[in-house]
């Protein structure tokens, strides 16, 4: 273990403990905000970076758990400063979150590298919230502990209990099949939603917060607590005081983040049916550690792990359930022999010492692994001449038919064509076609929107039919469920094969050969990439300039090329 810091050992000593000028104007504007010396002097300085806003209902309670952070710090002889960052808010921010994952993680690094911060506690939850604010504390290196926002109440219609985006999906279909009344949806739009918190099914947010705790950036237990719980506010209040200490042990996320614990987190990820988009974040965190992962390791421990979080999508209960089940470390008792325990974790202890206690309550929610609700893990790996980079699908949420199956293509150039085609009562299609998008990639979309779970045609649905097979370049809401084939990269946009597909062709997939084929030959491909035009680019000037010159593939997690780990920035100088 490395020696404790002394005082003067502090990142914030420089701002505070020089006797110059500038530390002169540093003291005395704290002065004018009301703190004195006794506030700072000798104490580790903690930002909590807090992605509240008044729009982010996800995100509603972390005002008030910023509180309950700044008390933990100031028992354990600590200094809190709060600084606000962007909020992503899933269902509020166009084109897509995710072109703002990036600019998130660059506003904490360099929120964290500007200021007097010796530590930092990051408050966020609501789906890339969670990769961003790691990403970023990852490249600027300070002890950090995630404090996730927890997932919301269970949903309730008529007695019915309502998962956050699935049961949306779901009934949309039946109120398009003429099946629900106009009623029956504006009664569920009252009761879809009953308390602050993230997503309540197994989407991305609650798939990213329990990576965050697997990969040991919170505190055990952290990423199942509902946000409505009393234990979440004693949550914060004990980062709070634990952050302090890990200042003090210098316990940095170079010091937590190893290869075994991304293993750990692709497990059980796995194990719990998780989001698609973790796959993108987890390989852009990784990166950010200097930890290369690829899709093949995805797919490779996803067949060593069977999905037994028996919650929506992928199963039937919600993320409430999972919690009184025992939460993430009563699952990851179950899969112990899979997992590494020794992997270091924010508390300063192994993941194995924290998961000794753990048990599960409830058998039907988080299942034994010969009760799995699905024999092999969430995620398939496709390859083939349609994506020869790679593409995803979540079988487990998929018809089992669809698993194995060829049909003709129905292709759709960009969102805007299919949205004016899947409603059209003449469109020439069955349930065995593939329905195929093209511009929705990191680039295309712009910044690779949530469309790959295209709607099923409206004459399909009132037929009754509620899965087809579909491909895009795009990803889907962890919510979501049916025969998605996703992040099909390289994408069209950049003249991937995607981008060469015709209305008629034939798309084979074969998921347990892990196969993705378009039947055209290699010269009429060839034939048709030379006739290929691209596009012109999305944005001339601003971020999203920056954003589409920068952007990796989602193979490479879609992060700025500049921002992957590499050398070293320095600290600011203080003249
Ligand atoms: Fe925030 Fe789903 S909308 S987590």
């Amino acid at each position: 273990m490395t020696a404790r810091k002394k005082p003067e050992d502090l990142r914030s000593h420089r701002w505070f403990g020089a006797d110059d000028l500038r530390s002169f104007g540093h003291r005395s504007r704290m002065r004018q905000i009301g703190y004195d010396a006794d506030d700072w002097r000798g104490k580790p300085v903690i930002g909590i970076i807090n992605t509240w806003s008044d729009i982010n209902a996800c995100h509603a309670h972390l005002r008030a758990r910023a509180e309950d952070v700044k008390r933990g710090v100031l028992q354990a002889g600590g200094f809190p400063l709060e600084l606000p960052a962007i909020s992503l808010a899933e269902p509020f921010v166009k084109p897509t979150t995710m072109l703002y994952r990036n600019f998130l993680a660059m506003e904490t690094e360099e929120l964290l590298r500007s200021h007097p911060i010796d530590g930092a506690i990051l408050l966020g939850g609501c789906d890339k919230t969670t990769p961003g604010l790691i990403m970023g504390a990852i490249s600027m290196g300070l002890p950090a502990i995630f404090c996730p926002a927890g997932p919301m109440l269970r949903g309730n219609w008529r007695g019915q209990t309502l998962g956050s985006g699935s049961d949306v999906w779901k009934y949309w279909d039946e109120k398009r099949a003429g099946k629900i009344t106009e009623a029956d949806w504006a009664d569920i739009e009252n009761g879809i939603a009953r308390s602050f918190g993230t997503c309540m099914t197994m989407g991305t947010a609650a798939t990213m917060m329990a990576i965050a705790e697997v990969l040991g950036l919170t505190l055990p237990g952290a990423s199942s607590l509902p946000a409505a719980d009393a234990g979440h506010p004693r949550m914060c209040a004990v980062a709070g005081r634990r952050i302090v200490d890990m200042v003090w042990e210098d316990l940095t996320p170079a010091k937590i983040l190893t290869p075994a614990s991304f293993e750990n987190a692709i497990k059980v990820h796995m194990a719990m049916g998780g989001s698609t988009n973790a796959i993108i974040h987890v390989v852009a965190m990784a990166r950010r550690a200097g930890i290369a992962l690829s899709l093949e390791q995805f797919d490779a421990l996803s067949r060593q792990v069977p999905v037994i979080a028996n919650v929506r999508p992928s199963g039937a209960h919600l993320m409430e359930d999972f919690f009184y089940a025992g939460g993430l470390p009563a699952l990851m008792k179950v899969l112990a022999d899979k997992l590494d325990g020794s992997a270091m974790t924010a508390n300063g202890r192994t993941l194995g010492e924290n998961i000794a206690r753990a048990e599960v309550f409830h058998p039907d929610v988080i299942r034994s692994l010969d009760q799995a609700i699905y024999a092999e893990g969430a995620t398939a790996v496709l390859k083939g001449n349609l994506a020869p980079r790679g593409a995803v699908m979540k079988p487990s949420a998929a018809e089992p038919r669809l698993r194995q199956h060829r049909g003709k293509a129905v292709v759709f150039r960009d969102y805007s064509h299919m949205a004016a085609e899947i409603e059209r009562d003449d469109l020439d299609v069955t349930p065995d076609h593939v329905l195929v998008l093209q511009s929705a990639g990191p680039k295309g979309g712009p910044g690779m929107p949530e469309w790959g779970m295209l709607p099923i045609p409206r004459k399909l649905v009132r037929a009754g039919v509620r899965d087809m097979l579909r491909i895009s370049d795009g990803r889907m809401s962890g919510t979501s469920y049916g025969a998605c084939i996703l992040h099909v990269s390289p994408e069209s946009f950049v003249g991937g094969p995607l981008a060469l597909v015709k209305t008629g062709d034939e798309i084979e997939v074969d998921v347990a050969q892990r196969r993705l084929h378009l039947h055209v030959s290699d010269e009429e491909l060839a034939k048709r990439k030379a006739a290929w035009v691209a596009p012109a680019p999305r944005y001339e000037r601003g971020y999203g300039r920056m954003f589409q010159e920068h952007i990796g593939q989602a193979d490479d997690g879609c992060d700025f090329d500049f921002l992957e780990h590499g050398a070293d920035v320095p600290e600011p100088e203080i003249h």
